[in-house]
């Protein structure tokens, strides 16, 4: 069995949209390079106000992984959704994958019915992993486009 956690906290890092897409990278990379050797993977959500991750993976790494992120001071207020064992992972090809909201990903936002600032408070467990999927889908799509392209 995979764990599986999803929590939202609130960003904490000021700045513009440069800044966040900065502050994002940062995380990724970090993250990627990590989670690739504590078997973690999931996606991370980012739009303005509210980060929103999906971890996945062995248990103690799960939990030993969002207990340091919690830590972190780029964001506050870590609230945790949903923890459960799932038969399989969601986002097996992601150590971590993230989307910052832009204008590019709204239409998927809009498909899922998001077309204001996301509530995190609000949201299920599993609005939040469809959205993460399709996001990670319109990603990929992205990145299909841009190698066909060059
Ligand atoms: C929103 C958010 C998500 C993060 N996600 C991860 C993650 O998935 N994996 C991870 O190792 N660190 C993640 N981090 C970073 C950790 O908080 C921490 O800075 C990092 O794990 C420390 O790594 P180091 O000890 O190798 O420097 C995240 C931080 C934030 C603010």
């Amino acid at each position: 069995m995979i764990h599986q956690l999803v929590y939202y906290s609130r960003n904490t890092v000021p700045g513009d949209g440069r800044a966040m897409l900065t502050n994002m990278r940062e995380i990724l990379s970090v993250s990627q390079r990590n989670n690739s050797r504590d078997g973690i993977t999931g996606f991370l959500i980012f739009d303005k106000t509210w980060f929103v991750q999906i971890l996945e993976g062995e248990r103690a790494q799960v939990t030993e992984t969002y207990n340091r992120i919690a830590r972190d001071t780029r964001h506050s207020g870590t609230v945790v959704i949903n923890v459960r064992d799932v038969p399989a992972r969601l986002f097996p090809n992601w150590t971590m994958g993230g989307a910052m909201r832009t204008p590019e990903v709204q239409e998927v936002y809009l498909q899922h019915g998001f077309g204001g600032p996301l509530e995190p408070a609000r949201l299920k467990s599993d609005q939040i992993i469809n959205l993460a999927l399709d996001l990670q889908a319109f990603e990929m799509d992205r990145r299909q486009g841009q190698r066909i392209a060059s």
